[in-house]
């Protein structure tokens, strides 16, 4: 297929060419010159990175059995984009907090929630500023429902992907292109696991009076939904996704 395509490209460049050079060779070369080999940026291993920072053995470990080493470590290769990591040090893994679990996860799921640590650009620290304005930040996991959101705190660095709240801890690499950044847990995301156990809220008085809670339980009764926060988490997340898509499209369409 793109040998056919070039085979043509190259058969209208040449009639082209021809027809050029009859206004002297030269004024053909700069535009298809192909740009020099920018400064070669120094190759970076992840694996190799991996196995003797941290320790991240246990992320290291998924992302072989996941083969996502594969898809971080092409992303790592691709300089112009780079790629940017959040690893969990091993006993982050340990402190998962019940229910939430990795071991019961469909491959598919468990693919996800490590794709979800990973974005497929390069961020340094000081882009997260910027960055935070633009929540939420596409992950590796793709579509809207896995997305994280930064903050920067006078250069803390938060995360939260809407389960898990988080923050940098430490920068292990953070050289163009890639960056990997060490958090002190793991990246749970609301679409697999629900919203039903919001961590770290700032626990405002529960409300005991019925009377409080009467409107939600209504609108819940509406829709003869017996359905725990978690089951009722995806659609709001699509239809919430489905809207940010449709003002992306209106915006893209406004600046045609
Ligand atoms: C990344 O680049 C290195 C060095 O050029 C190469 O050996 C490796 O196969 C590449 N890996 C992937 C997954 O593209
Ligand atoms: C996974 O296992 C835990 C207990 O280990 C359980 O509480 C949880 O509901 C399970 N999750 C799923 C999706 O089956
Ligand atoms: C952040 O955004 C502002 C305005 O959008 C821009 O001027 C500035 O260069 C950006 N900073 C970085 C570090 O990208
Ligand atoms: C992330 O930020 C966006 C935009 O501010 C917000 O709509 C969304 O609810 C946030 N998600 C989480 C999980 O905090």
């Amino acid at each position: 297929m793109k040998v056919e395509m070039n085979v043509v490209v190259c058969s209208s460049l040449l009639l082209l060419c021809f027809a050029a050079s009859g206004n002297g060779q030269k004024s053909t070369s700069p535009a298809i010159e192909t740009p020099a080999p920018s400064p070669a940026t120094e190759y970076v291993n992840l694996a190799d990175l991996l196995s003797v920072a941290g320790p991240f053995h246990i992320f290291l470990k998924y992302l072989e059995s996941t083969k996502l080493i594969d898809t971080f470590q092409d992303q790592a290769n691709k300089t112009e984009e780079g790629i940017t990591l959040f690893v969990p040090k091993d006993e982050a893994f340990s402190s998962i907090r019940k229910p939430a679990s990795l071991s019961n996860l469909t491959q598919d799921q468990l693919k996800s929630v490590i794709s979800f640590h990973a974005v497929p650009h390069y961020y340094s620290l000081s882009d997260f500023r910027n960055l935070s304005l633009q929540n939420p930040i596409a992950t590796f996991a793709g579509g809207p429902n896995f997305g994280l959101n930064f903050t920067d705190n006078a250069g803390t660095i938060r995360i939260d992907s809407g389960w898990t709240r988080t923050k940098v801890i430490s920068a292990v690499h953070a050289a163009d292109p890639v960056a990997i950044y060490e958090t002190d847990k793991v990246l749970l995301p609301e679409a697999i696991f629900g919203t039903d156990i919001p961590p770290l809220l700032p626990a405002p008085a529960p409300a005991p009076a019925p009377v409080a809670e009467a409107p939600a339980a209504a609108a819940a009764a509406d829709k003869g939904s017996s359905s725990s926060p978690s089951e009722s988490a995806a659609p709001r997340n699509i239809v919430v996704g489905n809207l940010v898509m449709a003002i992306v499209g209106g915006l893209l369409m406004l600046s045609w």
